[in-house]
């Protein structure tokens, strides 16, 4: 049977010290990979030069290769044109996108030797699965190399609208790139829709390209993750929470503390809310977890000065003596104690400007207590309000919308959290991280003739 070799810039975290990592792409695919599978990526290390060497690491049947970025690389390639380029642009925010070339240089230059450092490890058979905008050059180089197994790719972040995508210097170079997969999977029918008028307008050769990609909704493992934050509900941290609550609702959001995020207009929201509403002043107590994440890059680092100010002007405006409104935690918690802690609050609020799927709105979803669930506030411009149409759904700028949305989910009814939440799970199993990759390798194995590699039995 054939392998499936992932190759993904984040791998997960295997180093128990340096602790918990957020991220959507890894949290989606860890939970489905059968073992015998090879994921490979860059270890999160820093080296000197980008040697190309691998360290490989077997845990629980699966086979992480990393490798290390050098430092002059790590700068241009990750934080550079991935995390200055692509990222804002994709998720069509020109303002922040900046270019240089010679960080577009090193990006395919660190594509490239991801590709030779994979090389000596594949097996004629493997199926190769290829992840998210840092690696969109991947597959030409080892096309380059003389590979031709089968080669998917799938973005986990927006596809811009082609008018965007066209002011970035390389839009057409990185189209051709793209087309020497096999297959390309996108989040949802407008990313794809936009991906496809791109190659159009920029007239890229690939004539069968429409039937060479998939619309495939990544996903997270609903049953697992529930079980999770029922354990993890009673852990010690959660009980204080709920003791520090007396009575009140939790409100929670967790984010990577990024820009795309909404983080500003969701504070600038919660103090409209508690302007407009005096009487549920001291009902209500939203807590905060974000993620510090790309800190090197100016913008991440503007958004956490941002935030710290936000903060500071809602609660000096509303706390009393025994009341915190806004508690605003800039740190990464455990997995387990995330899902705890959105069990025990009465609203999440994922109110992102715009992303590519969202997973902690199905993390949310999957971890209610299905008896006396909470209500999900989520963004018209999450790639997941297209399956979760049973969230209130908001626009993420306009912050009375969302102070009223936050007003009616904390005045709602049991009958319609539990209509609204039996909905909202049945769609989060529908596109569950293992239909998520059942739909993709199925979809990559009929554009060739190869079995499909094993996936880990199903939980949904
Ligand atoms: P992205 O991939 O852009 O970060 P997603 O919502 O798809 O967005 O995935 C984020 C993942 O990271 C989720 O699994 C979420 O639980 C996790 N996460 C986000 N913020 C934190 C945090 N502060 N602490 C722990 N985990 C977090
Ligand atoms: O899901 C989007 C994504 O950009 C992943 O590709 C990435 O691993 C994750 O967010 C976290 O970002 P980073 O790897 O830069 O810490």
């Amino acid at each position: 049977m054939a392998r499936l070799v992932i190759v993904s810039n984040r791998v997960p975290n295997r180093d128990e010290q340096a602790g918990p990592r957020a991220g959507g792409l890894v949290a989606g695919l860890a939970d489905v990979l059968a073992p015998g599978t090879l994921w490979f990526g860059w270890s999160g290390q820093r080296a000197d030069v980008t040697s190309g060497a691998v360290r490989e690491v077997e845990q629980a049947g699966i086979t992480y290769g990393v490798m290390d970025l050098g430092d002059a690389d790590y700068r241009a390639y990750y934080l550079g044109f991935a995390n200055g380029t692509l990222w804002p642009l994709f998720h069509m925010m020109p303002a922040l996108t900046r270019f240089e070339r010679e960080e577009y240089t090193a990006y395919r230059a660190v594509n490239r030797a991801f590709a030779a450092a994979l090389m000596p490890l594949l097996r004629p058979d493997d199926v190769i699965w290829v992840h998210d905008y840092q690696l969109l050059c991947v597959a030409q180089a080892l096309r380059e190399l003389g590979v031709t197994n089968r080669i998917g790719f799938f973005l986990h972040i927006p596809f811009p609208a082609s008018s965007l995508f066209e002011i970035l210097p390389p839009a057409r170079e990185l189209l051709a790139a793209l087309t020497a997969h096999d297959l390309i999977g996108f989040q949802t029918e407008s990313d794809r829709e936009h991906f496809l008028h791109a190659i159009a307008r920029l007239h890229v050769p690939g004539a069968d390209l429409a039937c060479r990609t998939v619309v495939t909704p990544a996903g997270i493992d609903p049953a697992g993750f529930a079980a999770l934050a029922a354990r993890a509900s009673r852990r010690v941290e959660a009980r204080r929470v709920v003791e520090s609550l007396v009575g009140r609702a939790l409100m929670i959001g967790v984010d990577r503390l990024d820009y795309t995020k909404g983080l500003p207009a969701r504070f600038d929201a919660f103090g409209k809310f508690l302007a407009r509403y005096p009487a549920h002043r001291r009902r209500i107590s939203f807590l905060q977890v974000a993620a510090p994440s790309r800190e090197e890059v100016d913008r991440y680092r503007a958004l956490r000065e941002e935030l710290d100010n936000k903060v500071g002007a809602v609660n000096g405006a509303y706390s009393d003596f025994d009341w915190v409104p806004l508690r605003y935690m800039a740190r990464t918690v455990s997995r387990g104690l995330v899902g705890g802690l959105y069990r025990i609050a009465r609203i999440g609020l994922v109110t992102p400007l715009r992303d590519g799927m969202n997973l902690v709105a199905k993390e949310y979803v999957a971890a209610q207590d299905p008896t006396d669930p909470g209500v999900l506030i989520l963004s018209r411009f999450a790639g997941a309000a297209d399956s979760l149409t049973d969230a209130l759904i908001v626009n993420p700028l306009d912050v009375d919308g969302m102070a009223e949305a936050i007003e009616r989910a904390l005045t709602m009814d049991l009958a319609e959290r539990r209509a609204r939440h039996a909905a909202l799970l049945a769609a989060i199993e529908k596109t569950s991280a293992a239909a998520y990759c059942r739909n993709f390798l199925a979809a990559l194995v009929a554009v060739g003739r190869v079995a499909p590699p094993p996936l880990r039995p199903a939980s949904d």
